[in-house]
Formats: structure tokens, sequence, C-alpha cells
């Protein structure tokens, strides 16, 4: 195209100015997949018109004609599906220019005009992040808007849990990946900040941990929160960025990356050794199926010690998330290694799971325990399809292990029902270590005791009940969107099986039963509302009960889209999604094979102030 066609085209294009107060937006067509959006004003906001079938843009932010921002965004073409918001405050009000390139061209630029995003970007100080969509929990952590993955960075400082997290600012698919960031004293309620990593010359930031650096041995100061995380551009690098006001900002370090290899490795966990005085590093080697061990006096200069995984336990997938941490053995004088290594896919119900070892780490490697066959058995945190990339929070007080987990699955964590958010985070846990009756030794992972601060009022009650055949039904409450939690003790007396239902007025039900002849609990949730987004989604999960005891005692958290069931203080947990049509108001119980009992039935409301 000669130069004298585009600028009479781009002439007649400044006509189409959105007036957000005069002229404060002006569109310059270039092309058939080329745009300006020019922005002057005040505002804090530009807001960006999204069609999540659409395909992305590639968005190149300019102020006094450098690059920025650089991200991609779904702008809408035929109808917008929500709008995110484009920050403009870092820029301190001077004129920003959003050079856009759509990946697919139209057929002409008349036809490019078309596309609804060019009339649909509008300049706001507020975003609107109320609660309105159905299917956003009430009590679980969730970003204001946007797409969610791994829990990162986090750390405790001072009475507060820092949580950052796996963000795409721009739409709620996985793209952009930037740390967002929250906080909470509770962990319950959570504040959100602005992003505290966002994407650089190196890449998009994928997940890592944060550190406290008590002793300033990284030379970054004593006691400054230092984060490492996943450079991820053409290739994976490990980069270090630096907090000197507990973890709202980060500093990228100048001399990143800190780790480089020829292969896929990343979602480095970084902690301090008080035994040997130095850092550890464990970093998924994801396609190897391993993980990799590391050593550092300053977390800059890093040696390669040792690795463990390979052919041991599920090999199915990635390799992902790491942990590692020691914890005493409950009843026992015992200490041992927890080694956690996420996977996915090869997960026992397909997609996500987060798979454990446990045994003994030496600051080299990794020696998991063996069963009395001599093998490495598989061991799974969570029975359900729903909790991936759990992580712990480094530096909690009194030897607690407190750790989170993304409440989704890889399998269509990008489909489900959900627009301006998509994913939420699982209740935290306290992941503690026990022997089985088989004498190996196992994880819990219990809710953590500060969700003993959303219990309100009891609902319904029942001390002692003999189960049947014949079904008995009780109400839960139908206020906040169904929300609640059940506690109850199940004796098996003479049955095979103990049978709960939650249903609700569409017929809809998440059926939960425990089958004492096999001693397993399974959550079936194939009839559990909206699950036709993914094949993958209808399921029935099981968990093992590890305990032959004659009780099984079971914590049952329900929020607009989850379930989360925790047996025996967390020997078991199962975590799954669901998106009934209404809540679910009615909880059935009964048995099969025989008269069974339940005791200490109780329907707590929630307290969700
Ligand atoms: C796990 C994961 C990580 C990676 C991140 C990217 O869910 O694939 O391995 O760092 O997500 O968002």
């Amino acid at each position: 195209m000669n130069n004298i066609l585009k600028n009479t085209m781009t002439a007649a294009a400044i006509a189409l100015s959105i007036s957000a107060g005069a002229s404060d937006i002006q569109i310059d067509y270039l092309g058939t997949n080329n745009t300006l959006v020019r922005v002057k004003g005040a505002n804090r906001y530009l807001m960006l018109p999204v069609q999540e079938s659409n395909e992305d843009a590639k968005v190149n932010v300019l102020v006094n004609g450098n690059i920025e921002r650089s991200f991609a965004v779904r702008l809408a073409k035929t109808k917008v599906d929500y709008t995110v918001p484009f920050d403009l405050s870092p820029f301190d009000g001077k004129d920003v220019v959003l050079d856009i390139v759509s990946s697919q061209g139209r057929a002409s630029v008349r036809e490019a005009k078309q596309d609804a995003c060019w009339s649909n970007f509008s300049l706001s100080d507020t975003i609107d992040c109320a609660n309105k969509e159905k299917y956003r929990p009430l009590y679980h952590h969730t970003p204001e808007w946007g797409w969610m993955n791994d829990p990162n960075g986090m750390f405790y400082k001072d009475g507060v849990w820092h949580l950052c997290y796996q963000w795409n600012p721009y739409g709620s698919k996985w793209q952009n990946m930037t740390w967002g960031s929250s906080t909470s004293t509770d962990l319950i309620h959570w504040e959100h900040h602005p992003a505290a990593i966002i994407p650089n010359g190196l890449g998009m930031v994928f997940s890592g941990s944060s550190a406290i650096d008590r002793s300033g041995s990284a030379g970054f100061g004593k006691d400054a929160v230092v984060a490492m995380y996943t450079s991820a551009g053409v290739s994976q690098m490990q980069s270090l960025a630096v907090s000197h006001d507990n973890g709202l900002t980060y500093d990228i370090y100048p001399a990143n990356p800190v780790i480089t290899m020829e292969t896929e490795a990343r979602d480095p966990n970084m902690f301090w050794d008080n035994d040997k005085k130095q850092w550890i590093l464990v970093l998924a080697h994801a396609l190897e199926h391993e993980m990799l061990f590391f050593t550092s006096p300053d977390m800059k200069q890093w040696t390669l010690r040792g690795s463990f995984g390979k052919g041991l336990g599920a090999q199915g997938g990635v390799w992902e998330c790491p942990d590692l941490f020691r914890l005493k053995v409950d009843g026992t004088d015992k200490e041992k290694w927890m080694l956690i290594c996420n996977i996915n896919p090869g997960g026992p119900f397909g997609g996500s799971a987060v798979q454990y070892f446990t045994g003994d780490f030496d600051g080299n490697t990794f020696k998991a325990d063996t069963d009395k066959n001599g093998n490495v058995a598989t061991k799974w945190l969570d029975y359900g399809k729903d909790n991936y990339a759990l992580v712990s929070w480094s530096d909690v007080p009194d030897g607690r292990r407190v750790a989170i987990g993304w409440m989704s699955n890889w399998q269509y964590a990008a489909e489900v029902p959900t627009m301006q958010f998509r994913s939420a985070n699982t209740l935290p846990r306290e992941i503690r270590l026990f022997e089985g009756l088989d004498g190996e030794t196992y994880a819990s992972c219990g809710v953590a005791q500060e969700m003993l601060g959303l219990r309100g009022k009891t609902f319904t009650e029942a001390k002692r009940l003999s189960v049947s055949g014949k079904k008995k039904s009780f109400a839960l409450p139908e206020s906040n969107s169904g929300a609640c939690e059940i506690t109850l003790d199940m004796n098996k007396g003479k049955s095979s099986k103990i049978l709960l239902t939650l249903s609700n007025k569409e017929g809809e039900c998440v059926s939960m039963w425990y089958d004492t002849a096999a001693n397993t609990f399974s959550v079936d949730r194939r009839k559990s509302g909206i699950t036709d987004f993914s094949q993958d989604f209808a399921s029935v999960t099981t968990a093992p009960v590890l305990d032959t005891e004659s009780t099984l005692s079971l914590r049952v958290f329900v929020d607009t889209s989850s379930i989360e069931v925790f047996g025996n203080g967390g020997r078991f947990a199962i975590t799954n999604l669901v998106f009934p049509k209404s809540p679910y108001t009615t909880l059935t119980v009964s048995s099969e094979g025989g008269k069974g009992n339940i005791s200490n039935l109780k329907v707590y409301s929630l307290n969700l102030k």
C-alpha cells in the first residue's frame, strides 16, 4: 500500500473517536489486521472488550514511542462477553497508544472495521468486580477478574498470609502469565492488590516460590522477600525478583536468569536449610518426570546436586510445581521429608492431581520410603478431580504446613461455565504426617483450623440416627447460594454402604457413599448440574479410607460451585467442582445391606461477612 493512500485512510479513521469525555479514545485503522487505539485523558482504566471465542490479538502499548507493555487479548469480533481493564495509572496521564495486531486479518479494511471491539473501548476510574456471577464462590479465593491457575510465591509474615497466583489480567483463558497478588489475615477474607510481577523481556512469569531472606544472604538486605519464578519465553529459565515491601511489589533482578538449562524445567521452590546454612531449590524437570535439587549460598549461584523421580510413582504426565519440607509424624518421635510432585495428566481420575512421596532428604537428593515389598508406592493428597499445583506457605509459625491448591483440572479448566473470572483455589489445608495401619507414612490434608471462623449458626442437627433403605431428609440452608458446612460421624453397623445425597429442586444431585466393605469413600457428580462443557467432567471419584476404626468422621464444605470432603481430619480429601442450576437444598441419608448409624450430624450456615 502506498503512503498517500495509507494516510488518507488514517485521516478518515480519525473520525471514529469514542467520547468518554470529548475525544479521549481515537481509533486509526491501518489495514486488515492492524489498528491503533490512542488514549488521552486522566481516567485510570481503558476497558478492553473481550469475546472468548475470538482469536488473540497482540497488543504493544506505546508511551512516548517506547513499548511499555505487551500482551495478548481476545478482542471482540461479533459480541462483547465482558470487558477487562488496562491500567493507565503507571503512565502518569501521558498519551498511550495501543498498537494492535490481530492474528487473523479480515478480508478488507472495511470488514476489519466491523469488529465489535472498536466501538466498545471505554474509559473508567473503577472496575466492577461485584460478585454477580452465579458460580463465583462465596468463601474461596478467586481473582477479581480474569483467569487464574497455580498458587505462587506464598509466605507468611507478621500475621499476613501472602498468596500470589498465575493470572491472566486480560481475559478468562490462560495467557499473559503474571503473578496476581492477594493477602489475608485469616485465610478466609482476601484483599486484592495490583499484580506483583508482570511479564518482561525474558517472557511470561510462570510459577515459583517466595522466601524471606532473614540473614540477607543474597545481598538484597535482611528480611528481603525474594521470589524465584520461571521466565517463560521461547525457553524456560529461572529468575529472581526482590520485594522490600513484604511482597506487594517486586523488582526484577537485573542479572536474570540465575539458572538456565537445555531442557524444560520450571516452578522453582526455594527454602533455607538451617542445618547446612544454604538455600535449597527443587525444580520440576517436567518432561523427564523428575525433580532436580540445587543448593546455593546466596540464591544467585546454584549448583545441581541430584534428582529424584525417574521411573517412580505416577509417570503419565509432566511433573510440575514441587514442594519439599520436613514434618513430625503424628504420635511418634520421627520426622520425615515430604516431596510434592504435582502431575498433569496422569492423576488417578484423569488429568491433574497432587502426588507425594515421603522419605529422607540429605540436601542432595531425596530417598523415598518403600513398602514392605521394597516398592515406592504412588500416593495422592486428594482424591477428587479438582486440586492441582498444591504448594505450601513458607515461614508459617509453630511448624505448621499450610497449603492451598488450584481448584480445577487442566482437562476442562478453560471451559467451566464462568465468565468474568475463571478458577478458584481450594480451601487452605494443613498437611500432617501419620502412620497408617500398614505401618507406612501417609500425609493428611485436613481443612486449616482457621476455617472454623466461617462457622455460623447450626441450621440442622441430629444427634443419633439409625439409617436404613428408607431415606431420611434434612433441609440445607438456601441463603448464601447454599453455602454451608456439614459435619457427621458414620458408623457402619450392619450396612454395606452409607449414602449421603445433596439435591436441588431441579433433581440435580451429588451422591456420596461410604463403602464399608471396600473401605472407600466416593463422590459422584455425574448428575450434579451442568456437566456437558467437557466429556471429562462427569465423574465418580473414590478415596481409600485408611483407618478401619469403626467411625468415619466427615466434614463437607459446600460453596456455589465446589464440594470438598474431608474424612477423619483429612486422612482423605476429595475436592470436586459442581455447577448446579440452583443450590442444593436437601441432604438425604440412607444405607444399603443393613442398618448403619450416623451421629452428631450438623449443618452449619456460614458467616460470610
Ligand atoms: C502448572 C503449570 C506450571 C507453569 C504454570 C504456567 O499448572 O503448567 O508448570 O509454571 O502452570 O501457568
